[in-house]
């Protein structure tokens, strides 16, 4: 492994340009190169970040060895060939959220990270952000007594862009997987214990067939119980709390929280918390992503790939009871309950 990490990015969309500005804020990592289905934008993307190597297709990218590692930003239903096409070259993969449409698509990168014997990384980078960390270091030591509730939305409005990959079907569309993730990945931070029954109801769009609002419960095997909402037709404010027998805590934007407030039961004032970003919130995911490459780990510990899986089955029964299916399922529903 050189020093400096060397990143391909594919894809040149607007997660794309988040990563880059981030990356370029990270020591001992360069962007090398990038990868677009066509030139011009790649020539573009290429331009903006002064990546020397620019590729007019992922393949020809991860034939290049001159990247170490490579960053999946397509669409969801994309990630899964985009990811073993790197690993099978030998690159260590970041994969955007969610690493993939179903668990069985997970399974298969899974298993090309294996046989490449490479390091594979869903890019939940809310799991990384300081806010995340605080707020997990606070619980673990009590200061809300035991976690009996959760609560989170993520839900916003993008009926002015329709023809959008995130309401296809094809492209693994949908809030629950664009944004219902991070709420689910959220509960499974806190709860302290596994999901035990998952009910979930959507509004399935007549045209789109993918779940425009998407409500779900959750009981955990502690019977802490989760409330959960995501959204692309509604927006919302992205609230978030931990109730706790011993006191509560509130935040906006739940998911990756710069701040939030803690209210104990045995005390008059709240507490007010700041936790800024590096950066743009992607620093630290990347920072982390390098650390576990240099250790030469092939999972995350701060997210390891079974989380990922119990993530992904979790979405699999959702869309299930909701009635959201894509062509990638395969008419398969192994997924309804844990192995
Ligand atoms: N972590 C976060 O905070 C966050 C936020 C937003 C999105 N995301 C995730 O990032 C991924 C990309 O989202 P985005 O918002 O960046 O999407 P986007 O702006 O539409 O960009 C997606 C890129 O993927 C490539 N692509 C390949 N096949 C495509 C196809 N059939 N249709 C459209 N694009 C295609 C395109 O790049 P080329 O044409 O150059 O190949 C395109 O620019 C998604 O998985 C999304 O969930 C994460």
């Amino acid at each position: 492994m050189n020093d400096t990490i060397r990143w391909g990015i594919v894809g040149t969309g607007g997660i794309a340009h988040r990563f880059a500005q981030a990356l370029g804020r990270v020591e001992d990592a360069t962007l090398a190169a990038v990868a677009s289905r066509s030139k011009a934008a790649a020539e573009r993307f290429g331009g903006e970040f002064n990546i020397p190597r620019r590729f007019a297709s992922y393949e020809d990218m991860a034939a290049f060895d001159g990247i170490d590692a490579a960053y999946i930003a397509t669409p969801h239903a994309l990630h899964t060939p985009g990811a073993i096409l790197m690993l099978r070259h030998g690159k260590a993969v970041l994969s955007e959220k969610p690493i993939a449409v179903n668990r069985p698509e997970l399974d298969k990168m899974i298993a090309a990270a294996h046989a490449a014997d490479r390091l594979l990384v869903e890019a939940m980078w809310a799991r990384m952000v300081p806010g995340t960390q605080k707020l997990l270091e606070l619980v673990a030591q009590g200061v809300i007594g035991q976690v009996r509730g959760i609560q989170a939305t993520f839900s916003y409005d993008m009926r002015d862009e329709p023809k959008h990959h995130a309401f296809q079907p094809q492209y693994g569309g949908g809030s629950l997987l664009d944004v219902g993730c991070y709420a689910l990945y959220f509960a499974s931070w806190f709860a302290g214990a596994p999901v035990a029954e998952i009910r979930a109801l959507a509004d399935v769009g007549a045209k789109t067939r993918v779940d425009e609002q998407c409500a779900i419960l959750l009981r955990h095997e502690n019977n802490t119980l989760a409330t959960l909402h995501s959204g692309m037709t509604c927006r919302r404010p992205s609230d978030g709390a931990l109730f706790g027998d011993e006191g509560y805590i509130t935040m906006a934007r739940f998911y990756a929280p710069e701040r939030f407030t803690l209210h104990r039961y045995d005390r008059e004032q709240p507490e007010e918390f700041e936790t800024p970003y590096i950066g743009n919130g992607f620093e630290e995911q990347i920072i982390a992503f390098n650390r576990c490459l240099r250790e030469g780990r092939k999972e995350s510990d701060l997210l390891p790939l079974a989380q990922s899986r119990e993530i992904a089955r979790q979405m699999d029964e959702i869309r299930r009871q909701v009635g959201v299916v894509y062509p990638q399922d395969g008419g398969e529903d192994d997924c309804a309950s844990e192995e």
